[in-house]
């Protein structure tokens, strides 16, 4: 599991390259390589933009606080479905232009998948002694690098911790990037971790999804009141996950029911869908919270470019904080928020002890084969998902 590399020099246009050539041992035991099997994108569109090859270059380790991770499995989002499609491209090219700095921005070939269980099989010199190459861990990479749908992927360490020993390769993969997710929407942006969550009623919308699910265990596990939405179906399942209140939203005495449960200190939707509803359930004072997963922040950039659609976007925070309430979030009232996916280091921390100690527990719907990816991107994009979508990078 010994990483080694070569220094190659070609000419090119009359200027010396120096280029490191790395080949990676992988598990496989067949010696050294230094190209690797990945999904990737040349365009942006439908399944069809999704190509494999086996000639995609091992990424190297450039920064010190990186690690080279073997991928042993990974799980698909409705973020890797929309990326796919281009969704958020402006935003996110603008901030890897900036992180190239003077070197060009690569777009294209784009490889997908956010988080992930897998070896470590190279760490640059400033990654810390408790993690070593042929050590075990999970983690999760931004949208701002490549992903992890490939045989090998860079993260930085404060994104990777090792794997709880509780959980397969298959449920490590599957929990992450909506685990952390749901921290930060409820921790940071719900400010659960200045204010403690024990006896505060939290609506969530949308239980039975990848965000949904961590969301409700979490909450379980930190003391809060827990009601939450779901399809007829999706009941027996959501009711597993130890919410004190589930509403088949097909039910049409739903909306009598969500109010009976409340009011609420906090609705987080979950569950992709517009906002804000229910709003007038909140509390009409106390910092009531409304956090929605689902911000229009990319969508705008991505239709107005970066200037107009920042605009866009501070007029639409602050037109559905007005209209969220009778009580004006300028006199106490609630105020809407958006949650986003912030990779915290005490996020992965505090997620490894709760799966750790059996309070969250990862739900696989569907498990597919490397070579089945655009099977599992179908099915993500079909919706309705009952837990989540994984695929093991070990079967072909
Ligand atoms: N901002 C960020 O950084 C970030 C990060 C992660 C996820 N997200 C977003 O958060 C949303 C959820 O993510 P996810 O990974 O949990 O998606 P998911 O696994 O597809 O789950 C969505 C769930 O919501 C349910 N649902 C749909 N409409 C509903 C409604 N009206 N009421 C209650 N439940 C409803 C769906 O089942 P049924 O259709 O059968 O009801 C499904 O189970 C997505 O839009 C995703 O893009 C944002």
């Amino acid at each position: 599991m010994i990483a080694s590399a070569r220094v190659c020099i070609f000419k090119c246009s009359n200027k010396h390259l120096k280029v490191w050539v790395r080949k990676i041992s992988d598990s496989s035991g067949n010696g050294t390589r230094d190209r690797m099997r990945a999904w990737q994108i040349h365009s942006y569109g439908g399944l069809d933009v999704l190509c494999m090859t086996d000639s995609a270059r091992v990424p190297a380790v450039k920064h010190p606080e990186d690690v080279l991770v073997e991928i042993s499995a990974s799980s698909v989002n409705p973020m890797d479905v929309a990326m796919m499609g281009g969704y958020g491209a402006r935003s996110l090219n603008f901030v890897k232009k900036l992180q190239a700095g003077s070197r060009d921005m690569i777009e294209f070939p784009l490889t997908l998948g956010r988080d992930f269980s897998g070896k470590i099989v190279e760490k640059g010199h400033g990654v810390p002694e408790s993690l070593k190459v042929g050590d075990t861990v999970w983690g999760v990479v931004s949208p701002f690098q490549q992903g992890c749908h490939a045989q090998f992927a860079i993260a930085p360490v404060s994104s990777v911790t090792l794997k709880p020993s509780n959980l397969s390769d298959i449920e490590a993969a599957s929990i992450l990037y909506t685990a952390v997710t749901a921290w930060s929407s409820l921790k940071l942006t719900g400010e659960l971790c200045i204010q403690s969550a024990k006896g505060k009623n939290v609506l969530v919308i949308g239980g039975s999804g990848g965000l949904g699910s961590c969301a409700i265990q979490m909450l379980k596990a930190w003391g809060a009141q827990v009601v939450t939405t779901c399809n007829s179906d999706a009941v027996p399942f959501v009711e597993t996950l130890g919410a004190d209140c589930v509403i088949d939203y097909n039910d049409p005495n739903a909306e009598i029911l969500i109010k009976e449960a409340g009011k609420y200190d906090i609705i987080f939707n979950a569950a992709g869908i517009s906002n804000p509803v229910y709003g007038d359930t909140l509390k009409s004072k106390g910092c009531a919270k409304y956090i929605t997963a689902t911000s229009p922040l990319l969508r705008n950039v991505d239709r107005h470019g970066l200037a107009l659609g920042m605009a866009k976007n501070v007029f639409d925070l602050i037109s559905s904080n007005l209209s969220v309430s009778t009580t004006p979030f300028f006199l106490g009232g609630p105020t809407v928020r958006w949650g986003f996916f912030i990779p915290f280091s005490k996020a992965i921390e505090e997620i490894a002890e709760l799966t750790s100690n059996c309070k969250l527990t990862p739900t696989i719907e569907k498990t597919f084969s490397f070579s089945e990816l655009p099977a599992a991107y179908q099915k993500v994009l079909d919706g309705h998902s009952r837990g989540k979508t994984v695929i093991d990078m070990k079967s072909a």
